[in-house]
């Protein structure tokens, strides 16, 4: 099995993460280690179809594993959701000599990873997302980066929120997802966490609790708002008016998704880049590398779309019942 391949491909689609350049520099080096010639592509998997294809070597990967963002550029491309897209994406891996993929990036593109295989070229797929919505794997590429900055820019926020006896709603990143939130919102010990999973709409229930604590003697009320849940400025427009406590909003927006990645960051990317590339040199396609329970493993692609992925029930006690005092 082992030399049928010869030449493995590299590409990061969906949202760039913190870590996807040591995923990336881990799978050339493994590959290379094991005697296999890599190349890059652009722009995830729009630069397959455009064929923005370049050799890679293992210098080139030189000086990468602390930089955020992703050396290869990433893209999303909606023409690769067609079955005409993955034909061409298949023929275009063909024509370059590429027999095996990694694809770095989220659910979306282990779909189009998944497509890919359907047409006869292997793929693995590498979880990079900020958002850690993937349900396979207890750990994406990214999202301890982007909790650990996110972190620091709230407590900034928390310091003039108190000190100007403030609301504060901060809206952190995270389309569908309200890990980063429960995240910070335990970290940052904010006051009120809320995430589309739980969100109950109840907005009279928040404004009497923000009354109640400013009655209590706080000096300030964190609020921490999920990116699925959004309309920040506009709910902090409803809180002042509801409340007569001035209250602000800060989008942190895309500064999630940049800054050098943390220890864990690398150390993982790096970890799941290297069982990506020995799962193709040993001939094996259509599978996802994961970190769960404890341990780096790998699941089927088709199994790992299908599971299903939940905030665990005790995190979600520990920010609601800590936020209560
Ligand atoms: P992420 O990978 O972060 O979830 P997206 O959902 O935007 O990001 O997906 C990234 C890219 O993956 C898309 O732009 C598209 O090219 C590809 N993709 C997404 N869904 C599919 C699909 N069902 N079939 C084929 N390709 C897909
Ligand atoms: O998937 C990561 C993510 O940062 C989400 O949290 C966010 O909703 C989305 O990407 C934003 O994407 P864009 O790059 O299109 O602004």
């Amino acid at each position: 099995m082992d030399n049928e391949i010869k030449t493995i491909g590299v590409l990061t689609s969906g949202g760039d993460a913190p870590g996807m350049n040591a995923a990336i520099r881990a799978v050339v080096r493994e590959a290379i280690y094991n005697g296999k010639q890599v190349k890059g592509i652009k722009r995830g998997y729009a630069g397959l179809l455009t064929e923005d294809i370049i050799d890679i070597d293992a210098k080139f990967m030189s000086d990468t594993i602390q930089k955020g963002g992703t050396i290869l550029q990433t893209a999303r491309c909606l023409e690769f959701t067609t079955e005409e897209g993955q034909k061409r994406g298949a023929e275009v891996c063909r024509k370059h000599g590429i027999d095996g993929i990694v694809v770095i990036g989220g659910d979306g593109s282990f779909r189009g990873a998944q497509k890919l295989a359907a047409q006869g070229i292997n793929t693995i797929g590498v979880p990079g997302t900020i958002d850690l919505d993937i349900a396979c794997t207890d750990y994406t590429i990214g999202f301890d980066t982007a909790v650990n900055t996110a972190m620091e820019a709230i407590d900034k926020v928390r310091d003039t929120s108190t000190s100007h006896e403030r609301c504060s709603i901060i809206e952190v990143m995270g389309r569908h997802a309200g890990y980063i939130a429960m995240w910070c919102g335990i970290a940052n010990g904010a006051e009120q966490i809320l995430i589309p999973e739980r969100y109950d709409y109840d907005e009279q229930k928040l404004v009497d609790s923000i009354v109640e604590s400013f009655n209590k003697g706080k000096k300030h009320y964190i609020i921490i708002n999920a990116e699925g849940i959004g309309h920040s400025t506009s709910l902090a427009r409803r809180i002042e008016a509801a409340t007569g406590i001035e209250t602000r909003a800060t989008i942190l927006g895309h500064m999630q998704r940049g800054g050098t990645p943390t220890c864990k960051d690398r150390v993982y990317a790096s970890t799941m880049g290297v069982l990506a590339a020995d799962l193709l040199c040993r001939g094996k396609s259509n599978r996802v590398v994961a970190y769960k329970n404890g341990d780096f493993c790998d699941f089927d692609i088709d199994e790992a779309l299908a599971m299903q992925k939940d905030i665990p029930e005790i995190l979600y006690q520990a920010g609601n019942h800590l936020a209560r005092h």
